[in-house]
């Protein structure tokens, strides 16, 4: 029997089906619209599961929304008539949006399969990025579970614990509008970055600068009682703004060009303030619940916890003996949460363990209508491809991989990646500038075997399970500077992966390159700006047309895009 969680409609839509018996499958709507981040209701993930599971009402145990839909609609809707004369625009806005969101969600299920009613359930917000967290971690009550996020179902922030019976309990919240990521959010449009794209330019850019605002954020946002000082804010009235005249006045003008030295300096200081303020928030957040749960393990969910500069920052502070975000901590990955909420309600004292970044389709089942060999001409002239592509990488290709599972989160792992020796330089600018054409101040990720992880780095034991999946940064150290100097950040950091699976052609490939006499690869999601990462065949090949790319690994050969 099947469990599918889905997670729509707001934030990228995605949809997670398991048996917990091996199969699982995690899709995301913007892989097949190529529509980034695209939030509408995911027909077509869900089409893709009734053909490859011959889904059908005696099959599927639950369909579980990740949310509680009216609940949802009424706490924004609740806030907002409080003052109806000063929000008018806003509330007339979600008044007439009441009929394309998520209070349909059975009538949008109905439109593609035909289902019970009664095997539609319905999660809550941040419950469902709870019970995600808990599937990546074993000894689920030796850990305290913190989500924080913009807002999801009035509530911001949460604090869950689990006994050993399975019995969840939320023993403290904040919420709506106190919200320390829609403060971020708030300054990401401030600085004229795109909101929920921008947070990681945001984070970029306050390694340049110096908190010079940081007390006049702090009046913005208190730190200490997680409360929000909405004079400065515009999110809740204004459907174009998120800011006032107020944060103006502290900040100076919004929206300048960041391309210009004096704006980039200024703008540096404001990222940096604002980093701070969410640095010293989260502090405070963790030390509330390490001391109303008496655990110093930590599970971090939602959206804030994407801040991998936080992570790190927090983990020098030696207040917390383990710090897990799991892999998707956004909303797209409640998907698997929702599902996890569909296990729980059928098992009662068992919950999901999903322990992996690659929770699939495998490409084969994504291309069953896909011909490879119309698109590709596998060119390795041994069985040696993996040593092909190294021998490639030594010699500057930049190249692609596209082999094993798909994975799950927002970032690039390895199986659906851009890489480049991180020991040649031009490759790493080519990379950056002309192919990636990414903002100058965005350092590139790498990625290396877990055995030369010391050579290269340093770390916090307690936050070293997140270098798997990208989720925090760590130090360079004095090794790094004397040959991989290109992809250190401003700050000496870096937003490294490592690799443990000693049967993933990743592993391999690193194994061939360290032969070779480099150890480290840039490691970039295989896209284009603005675009989705590729889901099928045809993106791969029409990507690599676009971005001037030849050659991909694939899971049985090395491969040259044909011309066609
Ligand atoms: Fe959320």
């Amino acid at each position: 029997m099947y469990y599918i969680g889905i997670s729509a409609y707001y934030h990228e839509s995605s949809v997670f089906l398991t048996d917990n018996k091996g199969t699982s499958c995690f899709l995301k709507k913007e892989s097949f619209t190529r529509i980034k981040g695209d939030k509408n209701f995911p027909h077509r993930c869900l089409k893709f599961l009734i053909n490859t599971f011959d889904l059908k009402d005696e099959n599927i145990k639950f369909i579980s929304f990740y949310e509680k839909p009216f609940k949802s609609w009424w706490e924004i809707f609740y806030y907002s008539i409080k003052n109806p004369w000063q929000n008018k625009d806003f509330l007339i806005h979600h008044l007439k949006n009441f009929n394309n969101g998520s209070i349909f969600f059975y009538t949008d299920i109905r439109k593609i399969i035909d289902i019970s009613r009664n095997k539609i359930i319905y999660s809550s917000h941040h419950l469902s990025h709870c019970l995600y967290g808990l599937s990546v971690v074993k000894n689920i009550s030796d850990y305290v579970y913190i989500t924080c996020d913009g807002v999801g179902e009035g509530e911001t922030m949460s604090i869950y614990t689990i006994d050993n019976k399975y019995k969840i309990k939320k023993i403290w919240t904040n919420f709506y509008p106190n919200s320390i990521g829609l403060f971020y959010s708030t300054i990401t449009d401030f600085l004229g970055f795109e909101i929920n794209e921008g947070e990681f330019k945001v984070m970029s850019l306050s390694s340049f600068g110096k908190p010079t605002y940081k007390n006049q954020l702090k009046e913005v946002f208190n730190i200490n009682d997680f409360k929000i000082n909405m004079d400065y804010f515009a999110f809740h009235k204004n459907l174009s703004k998120s800011f006032s005249k107020k944060l103006i006045n502290i900040l100076g003008d919004p929206y300048l060009n960041i391309n210009l030295d004096e704006n980039l300096k200024k703008y540096a200081d404001i990222a940096s303030s604002a980093q701070v303020i969410l640095e010293e928030t989260m502090e405070n957040l963790v030390k509330k619940a390490i001391q109303m749960s008496g655990k110093k393990k930590i599970v971090l969910t939602g959206g804030v916890a994407l801040n991998c500069k936080m992570i790190h920052n927090l983990s020098k502070l030696n207040i917390f003996e383990e710090l897990i975000v799991p892999p998707s901590p956004g909303d797209s990955g409640s998907a698997i949460g929702a599902s996890n909420f569909a296990y729980l309600n059928e098992n009662k004292d068992k919950t999901l363990n999903l322990n992996s970044i690659f929770l699939g389709p495998k490409k084969e089942i994504i291309n069953k209508k896909n011909n490879k060999n119309d698109l590709f001409l596998k060119i390795n002239l041994t069985d040696e491809f993996i040593t092909e592509a190294a021998n490639k990488l030594i010699d500057g290709e930049i190249i692609t991989s596209y082999y094993g599972l798909t994975e799950v989160g927002p970032r690039s792992l390895g199986n659906t990646s851009i890489f480049c020796d991180a020991k040649n330089k031009n490759s790493v600018s080519n990379l950056n500038i002309n192919i990636k054409k990414r903002e100058h101040f965005q350092p590139l990720a790498p990625i290396l075997l877990e055995e030369d992880f010391q050579k290269y780095f340093s770390i916090n034991s307690s936050i070293v399970k997140n270098l798997e999946w990208m989720g925090t940064l760590c130090d360079a150290n004095k090794e790094l500077y004397k040959n991989y100097s290109s992809i250190i950040h401003v700050d000496g950091t870096c937003r490294t992966q490592i690799i443990k699976d000693e049967h993933s052609i990743t592993y391999k490939l690193l194994k061939e390159l360290k032969k070779q006499g480099s150890e480290i690869l840039v490691n970039t999601s295989f896209n284009i700006s603005k675009d989705p990462v590729v889901f099928d065949l045809f993106d791969v090949y029409v990507n690599m047309r676009r971005l001037n790319i030849k050659f991909v690994l694939m899971d049985d050969g090395f491969y040259q895009t044909k011309d066609i």
